[in-house]
């Protein structure tokens, strides 16, 4: 990695001809000089040499918490500073845009949440947030429970067959495993389709891999060669994507259609009463059909569902594969998990009210979220010139930007930052129910007692130190959502079976696109567990 400490003051050590036009460029564009902002620059080919956000993590600890970095013509400017990172998601969101991630995901998204404009979306989040309320949370548990319940009993029957064969151990790619009960939970709580994955293919389900591949495709290629004209139709994985795209919209408005049509007033009030758990079908679509009625826009439903389909999927199951990982390599502490779950949970099943006991295992979930946060970055881009503070080691009087930087926001950085963490990079459920006092002006430290009702730590408690749902007005909707999916389905897991690596965990490579994962799958043993 080329990479020069300098700031924009100080003379170059390593110059050529191309660096000189590409700084000119680079500055051009970025609107000039961002005052006394350490500035770290790579080549090209940085960005593919490995994920990105391990680079961006080295330069972190060169540069300090807010650094700004040229890639040739590129500029972007990296925060890794949770006094920065509550300035631009929460004190000034609304000077901020989705920028770079909004171009990637709008050819899919259309004006879903995520890369809507400013008006689509303060208007569609009024909407759509509400319907995350308590009692839709309460009968997702059972979804989820239900949902996990088929993953585990195709786990026992597989075990079964191996035991018939002499064996005691079955060998999986978890990974692929956890992505197909995410999108069989998606389906049913966001729009009651069963895609059942776990058992089966069919081409709506390639359709939805497809299109994610093509999303992590756009997120990890430079050149944007998909806008050209014609190109929709002359690049053969740019047909298949129109291809992907058009089943999937066929499918969803199939199901907005078929939601309108069964609208019932009996319905509507079981919703208002919030009787959910009396409910056939408690999915997000019958709420924001009955609670608004029928002539609701099939475009932005459409737009809203996709996006809640595509945001809910691979994030889950990506927190749940990286869960195992770390498990797996700490079998006292998933021993200690599975206690747990027998004290509070025997055999039986768990319900929304369970969840409430199961701590330790709600902070293996956070925990795996701080080591592996999904995305590892936040994008946005500033709407108009704008100055920023300071952040904790870096120019105090803060820096001036132009309108329309991009700022990457590093939620690897920030949640592995040694100066804000003990032993970032280890395992440590446990972190989360101890205070820190900050040494750090103006970022108020960690404290669990900020967030009084609280099932999961978050971004309050910590003071922006720990993101991984975002924060502020564009804090993901599907948060707690995630959060018991996620406990859930690992305390089923761990319910009935002990799970160890086949390999190394160095054998396990990562990959990242929008989320990470692994490059070829997290491929682990199961056995029965031992103890019951
Ligand atoms: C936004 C993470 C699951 C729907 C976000 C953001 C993050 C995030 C970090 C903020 C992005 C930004 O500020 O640029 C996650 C993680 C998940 C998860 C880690 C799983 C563990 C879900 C689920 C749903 C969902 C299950 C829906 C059912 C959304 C939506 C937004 C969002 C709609 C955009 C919110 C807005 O801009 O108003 N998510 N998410 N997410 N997420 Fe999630």
């Amino acid at each position: 990695i080329r990479c020069q400490s300098t700031s924009t003051d100080e003379p170059k050590t390593k110059m050529n001809l191309f660096d000189n036009a590409s700084n000119l460029l680079t500055n051009m564009l970025s609107g000039g000089s961002i005052g006394s902002m350490p500035i770290a620059e790579g080549a090209v080919s940085d960005l593919f040499d490995r994920p990105l956000f391990f680079s961006l993590y080295d330069w972190f600890i060169k540069y300090g918490s807010v650094y700004k970095l040229a890639f040739g013509p590129k500029a972007f400017v990296v925060v890794s500073d949770p006094i920065v990172a509550r300035y631009i998601l929460r004190e000034n969101a609304f000077s901020y845009d989705k920028g770079v991630l909004a171009e990637i995901l709008e050819p899919i998204m259309g004006k879903g949440l995520i890369p809507a404009d400013l008006d689509t979306w303060k208007q569609r989040r009024r909407v759509i947030a509400p319907g995350f309320h308590s009692s839709y949370l309460e009968a997702m548990a059972r979804l989820f429970t239900d949902c996990a319940d088929r993953t585990v009993l195709k786990f026992d029957k597989l075990l079964e067959q191996e035991e018939s064969r002499g064996g005691k151990a079955i060998e999986l790619d978890l990974e692929a495993e956890f992505s197909s009960l995410a999108l069989d939970i998606i389906g049913l709580g966001v729009f009651n389709y069963d895609f059942g994955s776990i058992s089966k293919e069919s081409p709506v389900i390639q359709a939805v891999y497809g299109t994610l591949f093509e999303a992590e495709h756009r997120s990890t290629f430079y050149i944007p060669y998909w806008k050209i004209p014609l190109a929709r139709w002359l690049v053969p994985r740019q047909r298949k994507f129109q291809n992907d795209l058009k089943v999937i919209n066929d499918c969803l408005d199939g199901l907005i259609q078929n939601a309108k049509e069964t609208r019932e007033e009996a319905d509507v009030e079981k919703l208002q009463q919030r009787d959910y758990l009396n409910l056939k079908d408690a999915s997000l679509l019958r709420f924001l059909v009955d609670m608004r009625g029928v002539d609701v826009d099939d475009r932005q439903l459409r737009d809203d569902l996709m996006t809640m389909l595509i945001a809910g999927h691979e994030t889950t199951a990506a927190v749940l594969t990286w869960a195992v990982f770390l498990l797996a390599q700490h079998p006292v502490k998933m021993k200690k998990a599975q206690s747990e779950i027998d004290a509070v949970l025997g055999q039986g099943r768990t319900t929304f009210e369970s969840l409430k006991k199961l701590e330790y295992l709600r902070l293996i979930v956070v925990e795996s979220l701080r080591l592996y946060p999904q995305p590892p970055l936040l994008i946005r881009r500033s709407l108009k010139s704008d100055k920023l503070p300071g952040g904790y080691n870096g120019d105090k009087d803060g820096y001036e930007i132009p309108a329309g930087t991009d700022v990457f926001l590093s939620v690897y950085n920030l949640h592995r930052s040694p100066y804000l963490w003990d032993k970032p990079n280890e395992f440590e459920p446990e972190r989360f129910l101890v205070p820190k006092e900050s040494s750090i002006e103006g970022w108020a430290g960690f404290d669990p007692s900020r967030s009084p009702g609280a099932l999961y730590p978050n971004e309050i408690i910590s003071d922006f130190a720990f993101l991984p749902f975002g924060g502020g007005p564009r804090k993901c909707v599907g948060d707690q959502f995630a959060l018991m999916e996620s406990t859930i389905a690992l305390a089923m897991l761990l319910q009935k079976f002990d799970v160890e690596l086949r390999g190394s965990p160095e054998s396990v490579e990562l990959v990242t696109g929008a989320t990470i994962h692994t490059k070829t799958g997290l491929w682990c043993k199961l056995k029965k567990r031992s103890n019951l």
